[in-house]
């Protein structure tokens, strides 16, 4: 997918799962379980999906034909269509992107540490407390840490480096459906210990009560970063899409598929801590934890694990591929770097940004900004401001100022009904710029 070639995706299947493996990645895995613990369950679930089915889906139809329509980098899309002034917001979007990288490195390094681990078979364990214990350790040795994280960013930068045509959406094609296969295989087994059931009622029923501002603000801040929006991908993939592809069919596949991918996960890890009496509200450390005790009650456990850390790595890194690709389209594109002297650059200055968020869970963790330890910050800032910010110039442009340019797109291949284009445009002009200033303001 570099964007330096006039790259094309080899069908819409291909743009499908390509944007899908974008989407579904540490987010849904990793982020899902633990947010939907810590914000009460059906209380998150619940706003989440709405967004994702309302304005979701329409930001990433309006990223992927501005992207279309602009034909460069997500600066690049957003100046021809918008004018110099939405080039800041691209520069904003790139911005993002390379913020999210310095976190996502991180947690990134964690899954090759229990790929690792799995591997050599030391993995799986019957007691949470020892799991506990080892994901701590992990975690606050900063050395350890800043090591494994250098792996995954170096990993990442490789495959920007060697252009990640043909690679990602390979590795794509075989390794999602895999991770799927065995998301599936862990919720049966998990559903049959006993107290699971606690778990999926902890997750599924609604409360009022435990509706609360932030947690509507956070399921917001999800649904943009689950979906990759505001960060350019979208801009940049969709400028690789032919003139032959539906975009608004394409999106709803894309936004399907990664709630998929996260209500499994959700149903996969809380009800089974639920069963082994551990909080659903631990925090980042859930699916560290409780993967290994389900496993360790499964036959062919260890094989298991080493399957499924193997695929969350792959979902780790195709969406850092993603991010890292959005900044080096824009170095190529406006800086007129090489690709490998942009991918150099990017990995020098990331390996630095992010060994300071790896020590802020060891060495660096009294260092708070807004009462936050540095890496909750940036995941604060990224994923519930720039993101939905950068979502509200996005709609602003599609919906009004380029609404002829976005609904065009929008009927290429094939025409869709007035009523169909109706709700979109209702969508993207009014419902998105209002529920995400309501919102944010209230976050605010
Ligand atoms: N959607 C990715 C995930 O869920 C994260 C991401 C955010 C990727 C923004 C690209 C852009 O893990």
């Amino acid at each position: 997918m570099s964007s330096t070639s006039n790259s094309a995706w080899s069908s819409r299947l291909g743009f499908i799962l390509a944007s899908a493996s974008s989407a579904i990645g540490l987010g849904a895995i990793w982020k899902f379980p633990f947010w939907a613990g810590t914000n009460g369950g059906a209380a998150f679930i619940i706003p989440f999906l709405i967004f994702t089915f309302t304005i979701g889906v329409v930001l990433v139809m309006a990223e992927c034909a501005l992207g279309r329509a602009g034909r460069g980098s997500a600066v690049h899309a957003l100046k021809s269509i918008g004018g110099p002034a939405f080039a800041i917001i691209g520069g904003l979007a790139v911005l993002n992107a390379y913020i999210i990288l310095t976190y996502y490195s991180v947690i990134g390094g964690w899954c090759i540490s229990y790929l690792f681990d799995s591997v050599m078979g030391n993995v799986i364990h019957s007691d949470p407390k020892v799991l506990t214990a080892n994901f701590n350790n992990l975690v606050s040795d900063g050395p350890l840490s800043v090591f494994f994280m250098f792996l995954f960013l170096t990993a990442t930068c490789g495959v920007v480096a060697l252009g990640v045509e043909k690679g990602i959406e390979m590795v794509a094609k075989y390794l999602m459906p895999l991770l799927f296969v065995l998301m599936i295989l862990i919720i049966i087994r998990s559903m049959m210990m006993p107290g699971a059931w606690e778990g999926m009622q902890f997750l599924f029923s609604f409360n009022w009560e435990q509706v609360t501002t932030q947690s509507i603000l956070n399921a917001m801040g999800f649904t943009f970063f689950s979906l990759s929006l505001g960060a350019g991908i979208l801009l940049t993939y969709g400028s690789y899409l032919s003139n032959h592809t539906d975009i608004p069919s394409s999106s709803v596949w894309v936004a399907f598929l990664s709630t998929q991918a996260a209500l499994l996960a959700g149903v996969m890890i809380i009800p089974a801590a639920f069963a082994f009496g551990m909080d659903p509200a631990a925090g980042p450390g859930l699916v560290f934890i409780t993967i290994p005790v389900i496993f360790e009650h499964m036959p062919a456990g260890a094989f298991l694990a080493m399957a499924f850390y193997i695929c969350l790595f792959i979902a780790a890194i195709t969406s850092s591929v993603s991010l890292l690709e959005v900044v080096v389209a824009y170095l190529i594109k406006e800086w007129h770097m090489h690709r490998r002297s942009a991918t150099i650059l990017c990995w020098g200055t990331l390996f630095i940004l992010s060994s300071i968020q790896a020590l802020s869970f060891g060495p660096l963790s009294d260092i708070k900004i807004s009462g936050m330890p540095l890496f909750d910050f940036s995941d604060y800032v990224c994923s519930n401001i720039f993101m939905p910010l950068g979502g509200l110039c996005i709609a602003a442009l599609a919906g009004w100022k380029a609404w002829p340019t976005m609904k065009q797109q929008l009927m290429m291949p094939q025409a869709h009904s007035a009523l169909y284009m109706g709700w979109i445009r209702l969508t993207i002009s009014v419902l998105a710029p209002a529920l995400v200033l309501v919102v944010l303001f209230s976050g605010i």
